[in-house]
């Protein structure tokens, strides 16, 4: 159920355009808190309960009764989602990342965008699908500041506000890193993994980063063996590619002809996923995701954007057009 209420003047709150909480950036973290619109409750005048009516039968003989239930105010119900966003993890850089303000500049976005709604839209709070089978989670592959952070942060932040469920963000290399600092201060890595496995929905950022070593591989086999195991949801993002096809033609520009450090990202982009992860983690992937694949030359928003913002950029006419 939605915790958004229509205002009494009919009009929805300038602050929070109606959501009744506010998402911005505490740090290196995004975070949610209470829209000032919502915090004091008419609906309980405060108390955070509220009395329902329900009809039950309890005998046959008696027939249905009437009785009334003490349930949590739907400002009870906005607090506790509120705090379950604060613990997802999410960077703070994504904080205002939604659905409605994702750009598409082809198709692929498009229908990325499109997957991750219709995923968030439809989740029903438990993770069964029609069927009963978990529900498909998705895989989002591109190469970098084309938004996939943006569509996984823009997906949790429906789940855990719009429909209460409990999820979590980690991004790959953070994860390596706090189990080998777990690790040295005596922990197990299946302590840390734990949580991580158990969450309902988990979105697994920059899947394929990393070092590739045994440990880095164990752990990752490790948790998404327990998560398919357990019919868990994931969803992933990754800059390497899914499919083969689209292998960049690396031999293509003559050796010296580009600069080292581009040479390299264009070897590392043209990396497959499959080759990245293995065969036994990629397999399980196609079980648990729908897979969207955006093109190699889909637009880095940071580097457009910082060259919009930088007069170095600006189009002699644009220079002209600002009278200096
Ligand atoms: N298609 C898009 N529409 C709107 N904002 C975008 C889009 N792509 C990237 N951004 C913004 O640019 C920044 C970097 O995007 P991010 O999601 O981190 O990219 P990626 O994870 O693909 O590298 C973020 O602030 C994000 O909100
Ligand atoms: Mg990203
Ligand atoms: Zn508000
Ligand atoms: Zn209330």
């Amino acid at each position: 159920m939605a915790l958004g209420m229509a205002p009494k003047n009919g009009e929805a709150c300038g602050v929070c355009g109606g959501r009744t909480y506010v998402l911005e950036r505490r740090g290196d973290q995004a975070q949610a808190r209470v829209c000032v619109c919502s915090e004091s409750c008419s609906v309980c005048g405060g108390r955070g309960h509220v009395l329902v009516e329900r009809e039950g039968v309890f005998s046959q003989k008696v027939g249905p009764r009437r009785y009334e239930v003490m349930e949590p105010c739907v400002c009870t119900r906005r607090r506790r989602r509120v705090s379950l966003f604060n613990e997802v993890g999410l960077p703070g850089v994504v904080s205002h990342a939604g659905f409605d303000n994702y750009r598409a500049f082809n198709e692929a976005q498009d229908r990325g965008r499109g997957v991750a709604m219709h995923f968030a839209h439809q989740y029903v709070k438990g993770g069964t699908d029609t069927k009963g089978g978990p529900a498909k989670g998705f895989i989002l592959s591109g190469p970098v500041g084309t938004g996939k952070t943006h569509l996984l942060a823009a997906t949790l932040a429906h789940l855990v506000l719009e429909v209460g469920v409990r999820a979590r963000y980690v991004e790959i290399s953070l994860l390596y890193a706090t189990i080998r600092r777990g690790f040295q201060e005596g922990k197990s890595g299946g302590e840390i993994i734990g949580p991580l496995s158990d969450v309902e929905v988990l979105a697994i950022d920059e899947l394929g980063k990393g070092r590739g070593s045994p440990f880095e591989m164990e752990t990752l086999d490790e948790l998404i063996a327990r998560r398919y195991n357990a019919g868990r949801t994931t969803l992933f993002a990754t800059n390497y590619s899914l499919e083969p096809e689209k292998k960049a033609p690396r031999a293509a520009a003559p050796p010296g002809y580009r600069t080292t450090e581009d040479a390299r990202n264009a070897v590392r982009e043209a990396e497959l996923l499959r080759e990245r992860v293995g065969e036994r983690i990629y397999s399980r992937l196609c079980e648990m995701c729908t897979f969207v694949e955006l093109p190699r030359d889909t637009p880095d928003r940071r580097r457009t954007r910082q060259e919009m913002d930088s007069p170095l950029h600006h189009a002699p006419g644009a220079l002209r057009g600002a009278g200096r």
